[in-house]
């Protein structure tokens, strides 16, 4: 037998297994003309030729986020892992209800995204192209336009870990984030951030990196957080997270933030 991948997927049907479990599977080398085989192709082998396991998908082009899954330990894409000749671990997103196997229940999180739209206004339309600067428009609503909702922020965000019910999580707040840019959009958007748990973020930025939209999370936080600390809507308690109590520049919080905002450079200026 030539090269081989062997593949180690995590398996639940939680309607009769008592446990999850994980199962080996061998799966041969057919890399594509890019010299890859990707995540969601070696488990397309599994399912058409050994036996079915269950996962989601649709554009296999890193479009529709929803083959959203942990391979070798990190969040990514499926269809945008590209993977060599060895062992690989498949793995549902963390902290998500299981439907089966590597496919999770989006619903909880989706409604999250839901959520930011309520009480959206719009009282006064832009109503030619011209009228939006053309480096909020390309540079940021755009990227925010292109999130794929696939929930790999999710996976990742601490502040999330310690309490998932104060805080709508990293992609739905930058749709709140996205609003308030907007110049369609006239709700009071840093008051939803607020209420929706603006201040739980520890500003962490791993969310940002493993955005496949490239959405300059941290730039992003960090103007709601401004926008709300000028407001006073800063409440009490959030000093725990220790980010504007201490000097900026004494912190190393503060520090790498600035580094990943060097980093973002090419999405410009917002
Ligand atoms: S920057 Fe905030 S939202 Fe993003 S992962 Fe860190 S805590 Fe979560
Ligand atoms: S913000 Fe990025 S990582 Fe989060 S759901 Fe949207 S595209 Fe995915
Ligand atoms: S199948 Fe659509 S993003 Fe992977």
């Amino acid at each position: 037998m030539g090269e081989t991948i062997i593949a180690k997927v995590f398996r639940y049907d939680p309607s009769k297994d008592k446990a999850p479990y994980y199962k080996e599977y061998t799966v041969p080398w057919q890399a594509d003309e890019s010299g890859f085989m990707t995540g969601l192709q070696v488990l397309h082998y599994i399912y058409e030729n050994i036996e079915p396991i269950a996962y989601d998908y649709n554009c296999r082009g890193s479009i529709c986020g929803r083959c959203s899954m942990v391979i070798d330990g990190k969040p990514g894409l499926a269809c945008y892992t590209a993977l060599q000749p060895g062992h690989h671990t498949f793995e549902p997103l963390e902290g998500q209800p299981i439907i089966r196997d590597l496919m999770i229940d989006r619903k909880p999180v989706m409604k999250k995204f839901v959520e930011t739209e309520v009480a959206k206004k719009t009282l006064n339309p832009v109503e030619k192209s011209e009228d939006i600067e053309y480096d909020l428009y390309w540079n940021t609503l755009e990227r925010l336009n292109n999130c794929r909702e696939c929930m790999l922020c999710y996976d990742v965000c601490p502040a999330l870990k310690i309490n998932d019910h104060d805080y709508i999580g990293p992609g739905a707040m930058m749709q709140v984030a996205f609003r308030h840019l907007d110049p369609h959009d006239e709700a009071d958007r840093v008051q939803q951030a607020v209420f929706s748990g603006l201040w739980k973020c520890v500003l962490c930025g791993s969310c940002e990196l493993v955005c496949p939209a490239q959405i300059p999370h941290v730039k992003l936080l960090t103007i709601l957080r401004d926008e709300a600390k000028k407001r006073g809507m800063k409440p009490e308690g959030s000093d725990n997270y220790n980010f504007w109590k201490n000097d900026p520049t004494e912190d190393g919080q503060a520090e790498d933030n600035q580094t990943r905002e060097e980093g973002s450079n090419e999405y410009g200026e917002i």
